[in-house]
């Protein structure tokens, strides 16, 4: 039986490690080669480290232990030279480009400075923006563009009352959602979709931290990721303290395959209810 998206190419930033690699891996699965950037290095404002080579070369590994062609490279989302040029070298090996992950992405959350604010929307915003921009010659009908927001994006009183870097965290990913709907108004009529996932917290080193075990556990001298874990479950409805990045890479293979091909413009939570409560945007009185 044909995979659910065979023959086809999907381009990931942040392909590293956590959701990245594993939108990465599920794709392959399902038949895609893979064309993969990640930064594999830190940024002062983030307070947790990020990805290295050694991540990557895992992600190679799993996706070629598949039989699946990837071509990864060191590229830096806020700079779109470097983009264009992985994705124009990805195409050329690969033939092709039917999908965009646009999911590299940092967390400032408790550095309290405008660099911090300033830095996380280049990130997050920018190298959104960039990632389309450089992945845009190469797309054509039934093509498929997927953001990564967050539950963020849409609460308040949550990330963006902790500082200039929450604030920036926040700001970014409700950037993304309107640049999501707006761009999808852009490609409708050339059928290529655009659609935004928004994850609550997931099991990915943004989160696995010790600067996260302290924010969540701030009555504890030394937390553990064992202290953060009811913590998290705690402000979840249905008692989830994270979503897996398995959870969030199958909406991804939904958008990116063709079992999605008439729906764009969405903007789909993945937050075990956490929302619930807070809106009721987008459902009839
Ligand atoms: N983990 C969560 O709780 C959570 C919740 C909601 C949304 N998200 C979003 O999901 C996306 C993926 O994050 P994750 O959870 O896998 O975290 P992660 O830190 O494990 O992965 C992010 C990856 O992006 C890379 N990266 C950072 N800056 C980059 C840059 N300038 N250029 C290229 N690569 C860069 C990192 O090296 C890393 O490999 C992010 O956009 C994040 O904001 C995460």
């Amino acid at each position: 039986m044909p995979g659910r998206v065979e023959g086809k190419v999907a381009f990931i930033t942040g392909a590293a490690r956590g959701q990245g690699r594993r939108h990465a891996v599920r794709l392959a699965e399902e038949g895609a080669d893979i064309i993969a950037v990640d930064l594999l290095e830190d940024i002062e404002t983030a307070p947790y480290p990020l990805a290295v080579k050694a991540d990557l070369d895992e992600t190679v590994r799993q996706v070629e232990a598949l039989g699946r062609r990837i071509v990864a490279t060191r590229a830096d989302a806020r700079e779109l030279g470097q983009l264009r040029a992985a994705v124009d070298q990805g195409v050329t090996e690969l033939g092709r480009l039917d999908i965009v992950v646009a999911q590299a992405g940092i967390l400032t959350m408790g550095t309290n400075t405008p660099q911090a604010f300033l830095d996380v929307l280049q990130v997050n915003l920018v190298g959104v923006i960039n990632a389309v921009t450089a992945a845009a010659p190469h797309l054509g009908q039934g093509a498929s563009i997927i953001l990564t927001g967050s539950t963020a994006a849409l609460l308040t009183g949550s990330v963006d009352i902790t500082g200039a870097g929450g604030l920036g965290y926040a700001h970014s990913k409700r950037q993304v959602a309107r640049l999501g709907h707006d761009l999808a108004r852009v490609y409708v009529d050339q059928q290529i979709r655009v659609n935004v996932i928004h994850p609550t917290n997931v099991e990915t080193g943004m989160m696995d931290n010790e600067f996260m075990y302290k924010a969540f556990r701030p009555d504890l001298e030394q937390p553990t990721r064992e202290d953060m874990i009811p913590s998290l479950a705690s402000k979840s409805p249905m008692g989830m303290p994270w979503l897996s990045p398995d959870d969030v890479s199958e909406a991804v293979l939904y958008f990116a395959s063709d079992a999605s091909r008439w729906v764009t413009g969405q903007q789909l939570k993945l937050d075990g209810g956490q929302l619930l409560s807070d809106t009721d945007a987008g459902v009839p009185a």
